[in-house]
């Protein structure tokens, strides 16, 4: 099944409501696969933002995104790379749609509460970058058969 990578932003960590998002893709049926808190350095941000380095707002994301420490979320599901950034809305908070978790949470450009895959080479790359493979769980919850019929399961 497709997974992506989800990053609780020091905006949610600082804000108290990580467990309103985390509510949110469980509620949608997305599965836990992997998730833990960490604290991110430079290097890896440069990795991560590497398509953003050379951006005047670096020096400020590389400052919030190290302001706290971080959670990190593999999320799995059919088509959920697709489906997490349709439910995080538009980058910036203030032209995010409304029911989103941006359009719901945040007011910035910046300090927008979650990051998420943008395409399946980016979350294979991103979960290898925060998940050693022993803490990615395969495990299809009992409930599986409620939420998608067995046609899409075998997709
Ligand atoms: P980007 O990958 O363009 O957006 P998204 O997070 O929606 O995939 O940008 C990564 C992060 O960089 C974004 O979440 C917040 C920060 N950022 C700014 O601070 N200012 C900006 O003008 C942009 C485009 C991004």
């Amino acid at each position: 099944m497709q997974k992506t990578l989800v990053i609780f932003k020091p905006s949610a960590m600082e804000r108290g409501c990580v467990g309103q998002i985390l509510t949110r893709f469980q509620q949608k049926g997305l599965i836990i696969s992997g998730l833990k808190m960490m604290r991110l350095d430079e290097a890896i941000l440069r990795e991560h933002y590497s398509h953003l380095v050379e951006k005047p707002f670096f020096p400020i994301l590389l400052k919030t995104m190290m302001a706290s420490p971080v959670i990190v979320a593999c999320l799995a599901g059919v088509d959920v790379i697709n489906v997490v950034r349709m439910m995080t809305g538009a980058t910036n908070g203030r032209d995010a749609q409304p029911g989103t978790i941006r359009g719901d949470f945040a007011m910035s450009n910046q300090e927008n509460i979650i990051h998420a895959s943008s395409s399946a080479e980016d979350a294979d790359a991103e979960i290898r970058r925060f998940f050693k493979p022993e803490e990615i769980f395969e495990w299809p919850p009992a409930y599986m058969d409620f939420i998608y019929s067995t046609l899409e399961i075998d997709e």
